[in-house]
Order: C-alpha cells, then structure tokens, then sequence
C-alpha cells in the first residue's frame, strides 16, 4: 500500500472526529519539530486537544537533544498540547503514557506486541521503533502546559541513526507490510485520550511494568557524565523512576538516563 496520498490534513481530521485530541489539527507536509511548533502554539494559548501532525520533519528531537530522523511519506510525528492535568503525579507519568498508547496502537493494528525501554522507548525485536519526548512549561513553578512529541518509524526507519548503543528499525520491517499511517494515528490519538483519564490511578504504571523490556534483567545506567550504575531493573515507581537492585541488595531509584542489558 502507498500511503502517502491518504496521509493529508483532510483525512486525519477526518479519522479524529471523535476522539478527544486532535481539535484543532495543525497539519504540515514539513516543518522542522513538531515539538518546537507545538511549544510556540501553546505559549500563545493554542487550548488542550491541538495536535500537531506532520509528514516530513526536518530538525525532529529526540531526548538529549539527539536528532530525530522522520524521512517525508513514511513516519509518525506528533505532539499533543495538554494542559488540564498537570499536577507533578501527573506529569511524570506523561512519558509512560506516551510509550503505553504508542504500544498499545501497534499492537491493536499490527499483531505484534511491543516492549517499553525505560524510560521513554517502545522496542521490537530488540530494535526501537519509537520514542516518546515530553516537554514542559512552567510559570511561576506552576506547570503552564506540556508537550508530549510521539515519533514512529513507520514505513521506513530512520535515514540516519548514530545512537552506538542500539538499533533502530520500522514497523513494516518487522511485520512484512506496510502499515496505514492514518489508521495508526488515529489509534494512537484514541489511546492517549483514554490513558489520560486514568492519570489518577496505578493503572498506567502496572500496564507499562507488564510490558517493560529487561525486567528482572541485569542492566546498566548511563547518566550524563556519570559512571554506568548496574543492578537488575526491578520496575518503576508512580512517578516513572527506574527501581534498581544493586549488587549490595539495596534498591535506588534513578530519574534520567539511558539503560543497557549487561551481558552476564
Ligand atoms: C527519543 O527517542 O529520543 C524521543 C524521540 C521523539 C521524537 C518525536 S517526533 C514528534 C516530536 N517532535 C520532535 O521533534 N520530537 C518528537
């Protein structure tokens, strides 16, 4: 299937009538970040349920400012501008709720059941497909609005990748066929309408622990400048962190970083 003529600011907004995101649309064939269009749209008070959707990004970003590729015709990229529920709780759980609806929406339409990296990767095969980035705004230490920047490699993987850690691949890689953008997305806007109602609960935390990849797995943690901590993932708390079982026995919780399977 070639998808990229269904892929257009008419039947996107079609396909999200009745979900809960997606009113108003902002559609660009390019543009260089969603994320960064989205932060400018917020700022000047574009309200909660504006989605950001875009077929070619030309500066797309990842976490830890890396780049992130999405060649014209053949990836998601989205961000979604929220602002009703940003208590602390509720924001930290924002990268997990990316990463659940994201699995979730690939799985619902390509029988394939996705893993989540802690912290904000979905994983088949032992490459990445996806990434979540969640950005925040913040007046006067009271959250303004949030950003939640949702990337799939599609129907093609990225034109470059130069993370020396892993792989990365695309979903029609793995499956065989190619997947229609429109539907996915539409699944996607549809899960994260859902997952945000349920902010309040332990829900969103137990669903991504069932999913997580390396539980109870030997890994290490690489933070910025700091030497790698290893220990067996043990989970995450409520608020996203990572649970870590040293070798000592002691169990730390760590905020941010990148993991790693230690081959034993
Ligand atoms: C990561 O894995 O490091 C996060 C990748 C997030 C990419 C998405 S694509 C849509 C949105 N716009 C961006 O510039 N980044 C996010």
């Amino acid at each position: 299937m070639n998808d990229r003529d269904h892929f257009s600011s008419t039947t996107i907004s079609e396909s999200l009538v009745k979900e809960k995101f997606g009113n108003p649309l902002y559609y660009y064939n390019s543009i260089g970040s969603t994320n960064n269009e989205a932060k400018i749209l917020a700022a000047n008070g574009a309200p909660e349920g504006s989605l950001i959707v875009a077929d070619e990004q030309t500066a797309g970003r990842g976490r830890f400012n890396r780049h992130w590729s999405t060649p014209k015709g053949s990836s998601l990229a989205v961000s979604f501008i929220l602002r009703s529920k940003l208590s602390s709780p509720e924001i930290s759980q924002m990268p997990m709720l990316g990463g659940l609806a994201t699995a979730y929406a690939i799985e619902q339409l390509c029988n394939t059941s996705p893993k989540l990296k802690w912290p904000n990767d979905i994983w088949i095969k032992q490459k990445k497909i996806a990434g979540i980035l969640v950005e925040t705004s913040y007046t006067e230490d009271l959250p303004e609005w949030l950003i939640l920047g949702i990337g799939v490699n599609v129907n093609s993987g990225p034109l470059e990748f130069t993370n020396p850690y892993y792989d990365a691949s695309c979903l029609a890689d793995i499956i065989g066929h190619k997947v229609d953008r429109v539907n996915l997305l539409q699944q996607l806007v549809h899960n994260v309408g859902l997952l945000y109602n349920q902010l309040d609960q332990n829900s969103i935390r137990e669903e991504w622990q069932k999913r997580m990849l390396w539980k109870n797995q030997h890994i290490e943690v690489i933070g910025s400048g700091h030497k790698p901590i290893e220990g067996i993932a043990l989970g995450v708390e409520i608020n996203g962190a990572l649970l870590l079982q040293l070798h000592t026995g002691d169990c730390i919780k760590i905020y941010s970083g990148e993991t790693r399977l230690k081959s034993n």
